[in-house]
């Protein structure tokens, strides 16, 4: 009988997995120029791999918005939903890697692997590091799906992350440019692709997808930080911009100091933007540990979310996401 495998869906974003530049130095390159059907061609030991491709964008993820993940997500639960679809492979940038991350980990109804990767050197780079990743990102994709693995993960460098808790920590390392911020990775990935670590990946975050409406614009989140000096000014900026401009802002999360305080300065004019409709979330400005709910906070603390995917999570919040109730 000839059993099929199970197709891997490819989507391409852009990134610096997708840069070329003039030589094969580190830092003199565009992102965003080679499409992902370009980038498997680079990588030979995928040959035999079901592979289908789609280029969903072409961007240099500091320019991610809104439309791109709606895009996005679509195009990811269009082929989770087809039966011939094992997993989805996401090539992307590292500068918001995070923020997609969490935020397909938050909306998908991710009942199969959804795989993320990207890379710190250009396609064109003597230390092209996006090969590998590539790689190893469709054999993860490969292994979990062969045993009934689901939820949104990244994988960078031969480890594995999980989706909500991904982040960047290094500007150009290679080997440590990513972490969990305190958590654990689910894995490491072999030679073979196979992974090593029981660790069981994270049930997927639910199906936001499902009660957001696309027509509606996302809520306005800024994010603002804690530091010395921090007086408030800035916020009170936002609150009269809001009001000019008749788009209404709907949270501001605080890169706060240490577990999550914020500078009196700043918190005066906080109390002022909730007087006036806005919700208020705390994070911080730290890189690993998060802050953690007490009895006697005022504003909620984002938990172990860095400040960009606090943001991401007041954007649902806000839009009712999940549909009926908070999660976190
Ligand atoms: C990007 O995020 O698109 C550029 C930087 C990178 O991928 O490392």
């Amino acid at each position: 009988m000839d059993v099929k495998s199970p197709v891997v869906v490819v989507l391409g974003t852009g990134g610096t997995i997708a840069g070329t530049g003039s030589g094969p130095d580190e830092v003199s390159y565009r992102a965003a120029q080679l499409s992902v059907e370009q980038l498997l061609q680079a990588v030979p030991g995928l040959a035999g791999v079901a592979l289908e491709t789609l280029q969903v964008a072409q961007i240099d993820s500091k320019d991610m918005d809104w439309s791109v993940w709606q895009a996005l997500a679509q195009q990811v639960q269009l082929a989770l939903a087809r039966r011939d679809v094992g997993a989805v492979v996401i090539t992307h940038g590292t500068d918001t890697l995070e923020e997609t991350a969490y935020l397909l980990h938050r909306l998908l109804d991710a009942h199969k692997p959804v795989v993320l990767t990207a890379a710190m050197r250009a396609a064109t780079s003597a230390q092209a590091d996006g090969p590998r990743n590539l790689h190893d990102a469709v054999r993860v994709a490969e292994h979990a799906a062969a045993r009934g693995w689901a939820g949104v993960v990244v994988v960078m460098a031969g480890v594995v992350w999980p989706g909500h808790a991904v982040r960047k920590s290094h500007t150009w390392h290679i080997d440590d440019a990513f972490d969990g911020g305190g958590d654990e990775p689910l894995g490491h990935v072999t030679d073979s692709g196979a992974i090593l670590g029981n660790v069981p990946w994270p049930s997927p975050g639910g199906a936001g997808w499902s009660c957001l409406d696309a027509a509606r614009p996302p809520p306005r989140v800024e994010i603002v930080t804690s530091h010395a000096g921090a007086d408030g000014r800035l916020v009170e900026a936002l609150l009269a911009q809001s009001q000019r401009a008749g788009h209404a802002l709907g949270g501001l999360v605080v890169a706060g100091t240490g577990h999550g305080t914020i500078h009196q300065g700043l918190t005066r004019a906080l109390e002022k933007a909730e007087q006036q409709g806005v919700k208020v979330w705390r994070s911080s400005r730290v890189a690993r540990g998060g802050v953690q709910s007490r009895e006697s906070d005022h504003w909620p603390a984002a938990g172990t979310l860095t400040a960009a995917q606090a943001r991401l999570a007041l954007m649902l919040d806000l839009l009712g996401v999940p549909c009926g109730g908070m999660k976190d």
